[in-house]
């Protein structure tokens, strides 16, 4: 049974993930620092799964524990990397401790990996990287942009790190660049847990039907687009946890092309806030008391992937759709608020 170290495998997308290599007969690490997540989610990943991920507490931060963790995991077969900060505002009031989690920790595993002689790492890397791109949907070859944010640069910054270590060190290396990961896994055991108010969207938008949140504002409707509002590529979470396991397959079989690849990972289809908001109310049965604001700064008109990369080489494809996404994360919403 190959056995693979998921880093931030308590949070979001990494306790989709480990519930899919579970369930795909791997043998999952989970690493965490609980600076994002409960230590909860073991248990709820165990009771999807019926297997126990063993759970290592190690804050990536710290040398000492990277090098201890890798020691006693140096018969893993690879490793996939989602530990970071990811708030884009926050990032801009504290860009240091975004590079610290971000980038120094990154170094640090790398470079204790590297010592243990690992070499097979996937990263999570983001759409944020292309900014608005100039022609859509975006390709794997659409320009990396300087980007708006210190949490956008960690993803662009990291990226570079990883291409110029491959070729130094030997290392092979998938960095997936996700486009806007929603939903929740379909037996409303883990999801997504923000913290205080959220700043994304469909968290925003369940936590208002739930009571949480008294509105939801629109941020701006007089952009370019057919309804005025901005459009992403919102994926569901498990699709993409399925698409690190074919990743992951594929750097374990060798069948790399390249020592360092990079893929986008969407649905290849752009939906506007307000479709989001129709679809959520579609499926929910929920009326949402929205309003028109302001555009919030720093957003993007339209972002979608083209998959054609990721279908063709990974033979993957995101198969959930819209309505399974708000679907799945009212019903997460509903569990969590005991509604
Ligand atoms: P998340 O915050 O839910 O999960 C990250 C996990 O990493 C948390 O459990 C946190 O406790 C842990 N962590 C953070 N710093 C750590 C450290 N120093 N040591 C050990 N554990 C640490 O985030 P997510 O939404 O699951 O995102 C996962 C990855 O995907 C991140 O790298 C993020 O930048 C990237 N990403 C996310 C999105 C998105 O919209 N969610 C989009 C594109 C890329
Ligand atoms: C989606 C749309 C908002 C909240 C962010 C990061 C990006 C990536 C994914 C990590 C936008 C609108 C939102 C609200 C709204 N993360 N909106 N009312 O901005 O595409 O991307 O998450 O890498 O780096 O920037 O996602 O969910 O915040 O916004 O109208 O209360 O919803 O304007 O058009 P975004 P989002």
């Amino acid at each position: 049974m190959a056995k693979i170290l998921v880093t931030g495998g308590l949070g979001f997308i990494g306790s989709h993930t480990t519930v899919e290599l579970q369930q795909n007969g791997y043998e999952v690490v989970v690493v965490d620092n609980l600076s994002n997540s409960d230590e909860k989610v073991v248990s709820r990943i165990t009771s999807i799964t019926g297997k126990e991920p063993l759970f290592e507490k190690v804050d990536l931060r710290h040398r000492e524990e990277v090098r201890a963790l890798l020691a006693r995991h140096r018969d893993m077969d690879g490793l996939i990397h989602f530990a970071a900060y990811k708030a884009v505002g926050e990032s801009v009031e504290k860009p240091l401790e975004y590079y610290e989690n971000n980038i120094w920790a990154l170094v640090c595993l790398l470079q204790e990996m590297r010592n243990q002689g690992l070499n097979n790492f996937i990263f999570s890397s983001s759409c944020t990287v292309y900014g608005q791109a100039k022609e859509l949907p975006i390709t794997e070859h659409s320009p990396v942009v300087p980007a708006n944010s210190p949490y956008g640069n960690t993803k662009q910054v990291g990226e570079e790190v990883l291409q110029q270590a491959v070729s130094a060190h030997g290392l092979n290396v998938i960095s997936l660049r996700y486009f806007n990961p929603v939903g929740a896994h379909p037996t409303a055991k883990i999801g997504e847990l923000p913290l205080g108010v959220p700043l994304n969207l469909v968290p925003f938008v369940t936590q208002t039907a739930a009571g949480i949140r008294k509105q939801l504002s629109v941020f701006g409707d007089d952009y370019d687009t057919p309804d005025g509002t901005c459009i992403r590529d919102y994926i569901h979470v498990v699709d993409l946890a399925k698409a690190h396991v074919v990743a992951v397959k594929r750097l374990l079989d060798k069948k790399n092309s390249q020592p360092y690849e990079v893929f986008n990972l969407g649905t290849g289809k752009g939906s506007s806030v307000l479709e989001v908001i129709r679809s959520f109310e579609r499926v929910s049965g929920e009326k949402l008391n929205c309003k028109i604001v302001e555009r919030r700064p720093g957003d993007v008109t339209a972002a979608y992937a083209d998959t054609t990369k990721a279908n063709d080489v990974l033979g993957w494809k995101a198969e959930k759709s819209l309505d399974d996404a708000m679907a799945d994360a009212w019903r997460w919403e509903k569990a969590v608020r005991g509604l």
